[in-house]
């Protein structure tokens, strides 16, 4: 089971890709491996042109598809989350999320747009046909900064929300291949019917 760190910021250096990062490294220490995508190293002319014949868009998508769970990380722009991760969303095919863990991470300036990546982010990611969408990590820019001398420094409220977000993410990927190992066939949620 592979973990994707995708990476939407236009930006190098960037503050979303370090924490990103930093996320993919504690996934490791559980056990688990991952593999890196940041859009802005795609070439920016086929995104935009959704050229699918491109073999850097073809190994991006084949990087998506092979994934049982996706960290995407963006900064807020605009009060949303990046034009460049909308353009390579777009490029995915209708359920290009199915059966995946998605955990969705920003940073911004501050607090007001904190709630951009449940109005804006979630709903587009929930369109794409995940498993689960994970609860959503936020952090400002005065929660995270980086040094040459102390490397990624972050606010302790970060920290504890980043150890939630990884172990939810760690613990359902688990389960999810204990329940695949095991013969029974998992049942999303959604079509558990009740009777009270
Ligand atoms: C074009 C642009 C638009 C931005 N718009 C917002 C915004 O609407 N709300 C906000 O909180 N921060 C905004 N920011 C600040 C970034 O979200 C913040 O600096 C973020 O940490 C950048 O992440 P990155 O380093 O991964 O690119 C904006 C920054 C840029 C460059």
């Amino acid at each position: 089971m592979t973990i994707l760190l995708l990476a939407g910021s236009p930006s190098a250096p960037s503050r979303s890709t370090r924490v990103l990062h930093h996320i993919g490294e504690k996934l490791a220490l559980l056990g688990h491996r991952y593999t890196k995508l940041d859009i802005r190293d795609l070439p920016g002319d086929a995104v935009m042109h959704a050229d699918f014949s491109n073999v850097a868009i073809q190994s991006a998508l084949a990087q998506v598809a092979a994934a049982s769970a996706v960290v995407v990380a963006t900064p807020v722009y605009k009060a949303a989350y990046s034009g460049a991760l909308k353009a390579f969303l777009d490029l995915l095919p209708q359920f290009g999320l199915q059966d995946k863990l998605v955990l969705p991470l920003a940073t911004g300036g501050g607090q007001s747009h904190m709630l951009a990546l449940d109005y804006a982010l979630r709903p587009v990611l929930s369109s794409l046909g995940p498993r689960h969408v994970l609860q959503s990590i936020y952090a400002t820019e005065a929660q995270v900064s980086w040094s040459e001398e102390d490397g990624l420094v972050l606010a302790a409220e970060i920290v504890n929300r980043i150890n939630e977000g990884v172990e939810q993410l760690s613990n359902s990927l688990l389960a999810h291949q204990n329940v695949s190992g095991s013969g029974f066939t998992a049942i999303p949620f959604s079509q558990i019917r009740c009777s009270v």
